[in-house]
Order: structure tokens, then sequence, then C-alpha cells
């Protein structure tokens, strides 16, 4: 299959068009069985489909969303209506992705760091997703923070997957979001997770062109730059905000079209709000969209709310699409306690 650039492009551009972000919601099944556990919800195959079902048939989810990124589990699931989960997406305007890695396992010659999986066979089960109705995809690699960590063979390693991932998700006519993640674990300073992020970056887009990645055609969700979660010091939201600017200017090309962080374990409300402080500070000067591609920070909340009761669904959607809402307004720079508190449902 020849790459269709045009599409390509017009797919990533939808993607971050109004201010509208991406709801990851491709929990794998011991990921997501963690969370149901902690909440006393039954883990079983149907609990996770109702759920999913929960999320994708939330009213005016698609105000807010511009995609939703599926687990394999749920692209072969169907909706009580009997559509299927990219159907249901469609109709409500929000483009379906999916999740292609298979998770990371322990790097050999490199105890404490890891690298993911899933290579082998992608070619085949991309045009398999694509068939399915996928129009974009996701490859999470991560990298931790620690003494002598991360080295520079598990970035490496991990930049090199990532492009390897991309350059086959565009060939099938897939968007490929292109997910590093620095781990917030740690007692690190802040000043150590901003060099740690511009290195991984720096060769991510190295491997990214050496492998032909059409940077107008992918977007990449980074961690946001934040200081260890066991760290002293915990810096102010305008502190990260610019540390976390200052990383993406000096690391991400212009080219690519938008950069959707992922939640990363930040409570929902910090996230909204280092979220808004970046557009705010910096929105005018930045040659990206900057966005959000959450999954606890969208769905922790109404998770909290549903606890797996049918009665409780509709407070959970309610829930969910007040945080997809927060964060569209955090695009704009336009987050606060009023929109946060819902007396001010933010802009139109
Ligand atoms: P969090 O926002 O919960 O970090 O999840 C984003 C994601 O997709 C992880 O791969």
């Amino acid at each position: 299959m020849s790459v269709d650039a045009t599409e390509l492009t017009e797919t990533a551009a939808a993607l971050v068009a109004n201010d509208k972000g991406l709801l990851a919601m491709d929990e794998s099944n011991p990921t997501c069985n963690k969370r149901f556990a902690a909440l006393g919800i039954p883990q079983t195959a149907e609990v996770r489909r109702a759920y999913r079902e929960l999320i994708v048939t939330t009213p005016g989810l698609g105000a807010a969303i511009s995609g939703a990124i599926l687990f394999d589990e749920t692209i072969r699931q169907r909706l009580v209506s009997g559509r299927s989960f990219p159907e249901a997406l469609r109709a409500v305007g929000i483009v379906p992705g999916i999740k292609v890695d298979l998770g990371e396992s322990p790097l050999a010659g490199f105890p404490a760091e890891q690298i993911t999986e899933g290579l082998d066979g992608l070619r085949g089960r991309l045009e398999e997703y694509r068939q399915m109705g996928a129009r974009f995809a996701k490859w999470r690699g991560v990298l931790s923070i620690g003494e002598g960590l991360p080295t520079r063979s598990c970035i490496d390693a991990n930049a090199h997957a990532l492009a390897r991932y991309a350059a086959l998700c565009q060939e099938a006519g897939l968007v490929p979001i292109v997910e590093p993640e620095v781990l917030m674990d740690g007692d690190h300073p802040l000043a150590r997770c901003q060099a740690a992020t511009e290195q991984v970056l720096e060769q991510v887009f190295a491997q990214l062109r050496a492998q032909r990645v059409r940077l107008e055609g992918m977007l990449l969700k980074p961690s946001m730059v934040l200081p260890g979660l066991e760290c002293a010091r915990q810096d102010s939201v305008a502190d990260v905000a610019d540390a976390t600017v200052a990383s993406l200017l000096r690391s991400v090309p212009a080219a690519v079209p938008g950069v959707m962080f992922l939640s990363g374990g930040q409570p929902a409300v910090l996230a909204s709000e280092r979220l808004n402080a970046m557009n705010l500070r910096h929105r005018a000067r930045l040659p990206w969209a900057l966005g959000f591609s959450f999954s606890r920070a969208l769905q922790q909340p109404a998770l909290e709310l549903w606890r797996g009761d049918p009665a409780r669904a509709e407070q959970a959607q309610q829930a969910l699409a007040h945080r997809a809402r927060c964060n569209l307004a955090a695009r704009r720079g336009e987050y606060d306690a009023r929109v946060e508190s819902g007396t001010s449902r933010g802009p139109p």
C-alpha cells in the first residue's frame, strides 16, 4: 500500500482541530483490571465492554473530543445496539484510533529498563485495524529516571521502535501517535526531567527522520516536564508550563501538527491547570497545537462515580464530559475555577 500523504495530513489536522483533544481509552486488560479492582468493579470482558460503551455514548462527548484510542479487545466488541465501537465513535464525529503496541518487556542487558514490543507482524495487524475503521494508532515507549537512567541504549532502542512503528502506520494509512513517556516516579528535580525529556525527544525525531516518517502526518504524545513524584520541591504550575514548552520548542519540529500530552497519573485538575498555563502563557508563539490525549485525567473521576453500577452511569458520563470540556478550555488558555466548578461552561 502506498502512503496517501494527503489523507494522513488531513486526519492529523482533524485530530487537533477546534481545540478538541484525544481520549485514551486503550488500557490493556491488566491495566483496566487493576483500575477496576481498586474500586471493587468485576474484571470481566463484559464489564470492560459495558464501561467502554458508557464512555462512547456520553452525551456531548464529540464537542470536546476529536479522537478516541481503543484497545484490541474493545475494537472487536459491540455496543448493545449491535454497532461496533468505531461505528459508534464515527456517528458522533470522533475518529477511531487503536493502541498497537503489545506493552513493555525488560530490555535485555539493562535490567532496570524496558523496551516496547509489537513490531513483529505489525504490518498485518495495521491492515486489519484499518479495515475495522481505525484511522490512527498509538505506541508507547517508557523511560525511567534514576541513577544513570535513562541509558542512551534504552533511549535509542525505544526511539527506533517508535520510528519503525510510525513508518508502518503511515504505510497503512494510519496516523501514528508517537508516545515517548518519561515516568514521574523518583525524587529527581524538574531540571532532571527536562534534560531527560529533551534527550529522548532529540533521539525520537532523529529516528523518525531516519525512517522517513512524514512529520505532517503524525502527532507527538509526550509527558509533561515535571519534578519527580517524591521530589521535595514541587514546582508551580507556571514553572512546569514554562519548562515543558521550552523543551518542546527545542526538540519538536514545526511540521508536526500537534503535541497531545499524556497525563501520566497527575490529578485531573492539575493536568488541566498545567495544560492551560502552557497555552495561556505561550500559545501565540507555538508552531503546533498543544493539547491532550489523557486517559486517567479524563476518565478517573467518572470511573470512581460509576463503580460498575448502571444506576450511576449518567452521573459518570457527566463527569467525563465535564473533564473533556475543562481540557478543551485549557487548550484555549481559558480554563479557570469557574469552568472547573461548572458555573461557566467555558468558551462556546
Ligand atoms: P494517562 O493519561 O493515564 O497517562 O494515559 C495516557 C496513555 O495513553 C498512556 O499510554
